[in-house]
């Protein structure tokens, strides 16, 4: 079938097929590239954050709890500051203040906390879970849909492992009175020692950033879409006026000059294989004439 095409329409084909195997090639390999980027982002992202979040924790239970200490035994009314998931919990408020970062989210998810807010959803629930069965796991991430959107998250188990926090964690009697004034006696209590008893979880929006390596996906691939169309047009113009106008002219001129109506010679604008051919039927027609001169006058 090949055969019988015009050089032009072999030479599309040709294209074309090259043009469709590059567009999937690198349609696939940049999409698998773009998506892998994103998710390293978004992963980078919650790792600062939760890293972030657990030197926060750090901080207060190392500098602030020692300062406060004093003044939280002769004080009646609880202070909040020196509890390291309070600290936590108000930083990360202050971090979603700026517009950027409204529809981050972080929660210490405790299955029986003091602060109610921090109760585990059934999906946290499972992790915390998950963390008590496998004790040598150290941290789940993951993608799970909010309100807000898909969203990127990485939780990492919370464990007792201070004597120090079961005074305000074990038995209401063992807590500072002020505690109870504020939380009550029923909840976050009960912890036990090297149990996890909750996850601290980083929920970073993904959403937006897949749907910008997306645009980015279909820009790149726009682009390469107009550049082979460009490259084909090129091609076919060039093609056209270097091979087969050429040719097609010699052609018309040998079907005349094989049956004696031409007296022009062959056209040889130029030196490459066209020209070469010209030059060659040339020498050709003049030998022919002479031929047919000679065999001319043999005759008369
Ligand atoms: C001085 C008492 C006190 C000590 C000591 C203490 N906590 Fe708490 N903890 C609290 C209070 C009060 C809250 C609720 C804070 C809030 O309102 O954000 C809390 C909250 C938490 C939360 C968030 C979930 C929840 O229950 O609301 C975790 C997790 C937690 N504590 C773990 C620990 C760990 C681990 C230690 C030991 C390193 C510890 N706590 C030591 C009083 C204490």
């Amino acid at each position: 079938m090949l055969k019988n095409f015009k050089i032009a329409n072999k030479f599309n084909l040709l294209l074309i097929l090259v043009f469709i195997g590059s567009i999937l090639i690198s349609g696939a390999a940049l999409s698998s590239l773009f998506k892998q980027r994103a998710q390293d982002e978004v992963t980078s992202k919650a790792e600062v954050l939760i890293q972030t979040m657990s030197s926060v924790r750090d901080y207060t239970t190392d500098d602030i709890i020692p300062l406060l200490k004093p003044k939280l035994a002769t004080s009646s009314a609880f202070i909040p500051e020196t509890v390291a998931a309070f600290s936590a919990i108000k930083v990360f408020e202050n971090f979603r203040k700026n517009k950027t970062y409204k529809d981050f989210f972080y929660k210490e998810a405790a299955i029986n906390p003091t602060n109610l807010r921090d109760k585990a959803d059934n999906f946290e629930t499972e992790l915390i879970n998950s963390f008590r069965q496998e004790p040598t796991t150290k941290e789940i991430s993951g993608f799970r849909n909010l309100p807000i959107g898909n969203a990127f998250y990485i939780a990492r188990p919370l464990v007792i492992e201070e004597q120090s926090c079961l005074q305000c964690h074990s038995t209401p009697e063992a807590a500072p009175k002020s505690q109870l004034a504020t939380y009550g006696t029923q909840n976050g209590f009960g912890w036990r020692l090297h149990q996890v008893i909750a996850t601290q979880i980083i929920y970073v929006p993904a959403s937006k950033v897949f749907e910008s390596a997306q645009r980015s996906w279909f820009l790149v691939m726009g682009i390469l879409f107009g550049i082979f169309a460009i490259v084909i047009v090129v091609m076919n113009l060039l093609l056209k006026r270097v091979v087969i106008k050429p040719i097609t002219k010699m052609a018309r001129l040998a079907q005349a000059v094989s049956t004696g109506k031409a007296n022009s010679d062959f056209e040889q604008k130029t030196s490459d294989e066209i020209g070469i051919l010209a030059a060659a039927f040339n020498r050709m027609k003049s030998s022919l004439e002479i031929a047919m001169k000679l065999l001319a006058q043999k005759n008369n």
